[in-house]
């Protein structure tokens, strides 16, 4: 184990992991890993080039050669850059996230992608936010979690989120869209999304988020980290 401690939180999307992850990492002053972004920008990548998703040996060569620049904005939002491109919005869509869930069942992305992440590990620590971060890029990590919540609830979250940004959708697709992902992220051959056998898992359902982070702080205070 390395010098640089690293928490995890891992967890199907809409779990509310991000939104803990952001929160630990500026309690903490910590680093961030938002790890679906690199598969997120990989999928746009594709888009932009003009590769198919499902193209194996061309996808990995991109993962390879992955062009990208992530920037804070003034408003604290990130901005992601592919060769110069802004990709931030269009990977953030329902269309990004099955590009990224597509191009992260291909063992080669995975591969590519695994140095990168783990030259977040810097001091004085890293939290790192993903669905085999516990599993596979961060294994020894010291403290792991694993966020989950029924789909119901989290393509109801995410409903909301798109209705409040003006956006037009429909929740049973919604549904569909999250029940469709889990199944591809929980079936891969690959790091499937799984909790670490040394996990906490912390079921959001019917929890607000402002309960599941002091649970999640108490367990950081335990084990010293504050
Ligand atoms: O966390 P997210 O919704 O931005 O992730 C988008 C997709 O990327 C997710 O459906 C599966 C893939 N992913 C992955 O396979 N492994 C990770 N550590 C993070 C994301």
């Amino acid at each position: 184990m390395t010098s640089v401690p690293v928490i995890t939180v891992d967890g199907p999307s809409g779990a509310g992991k991000g939104t803990i992850s952001h929160m630990l990492a500026d309690r903490l002053g910590w680093h961030l890993l938002d790890s679906g972004a690199l598969y997120r920008v990989t999928g746009q990548a594709c888009v932009i080039e003009g590769i198919s998703w499902t193209d194996h040996s061309a996808v990995a060569e991109i993962a390879r050669h992955l062009d990208v620049k992530f920037t804070l904005a003034d408003s604290g939002e990130m901005l992601v850059e592919y060769k110069g491109v802004d990709v931030s919005a269009a990977m953030r869509t329902e269309e990004g996230g099955r590009g990224a869930s597509t191009v992260a069942t291909i063992p080669a992305v995975r591969e590519a992608l695994l140095a990168r992440q783990r030259d977040f590990m810097q001091p004085p620590g890293l939290v790192a936010d993903g669905r085999d971060m516990g599993t596979v890029v961060f294994h020894d990590a010291p403290l792991k979690f694993f966020l989950t919540a029924s789909a119901s609830e989290r393509a109801e979250r995410r409903y909301k989120q798109l209705i409040a940004k003006g956006e037009s959708v429909s929740l049973p697709r919604l549904l569909a869209d999250i029940q469709e992902r889990d199944e591809r992220d929980s079936n891969r051959a690959i790091a499937p999304l799984v909790p670490a056998e040394d996990a906490i898992v912390i079921d959001s359902s019917d929890t607000p988020i402002a309960e599941v982070f002091e649970r999640v702080l108490l367990e950081v205070k335990n084990r010293g980290f504050i």
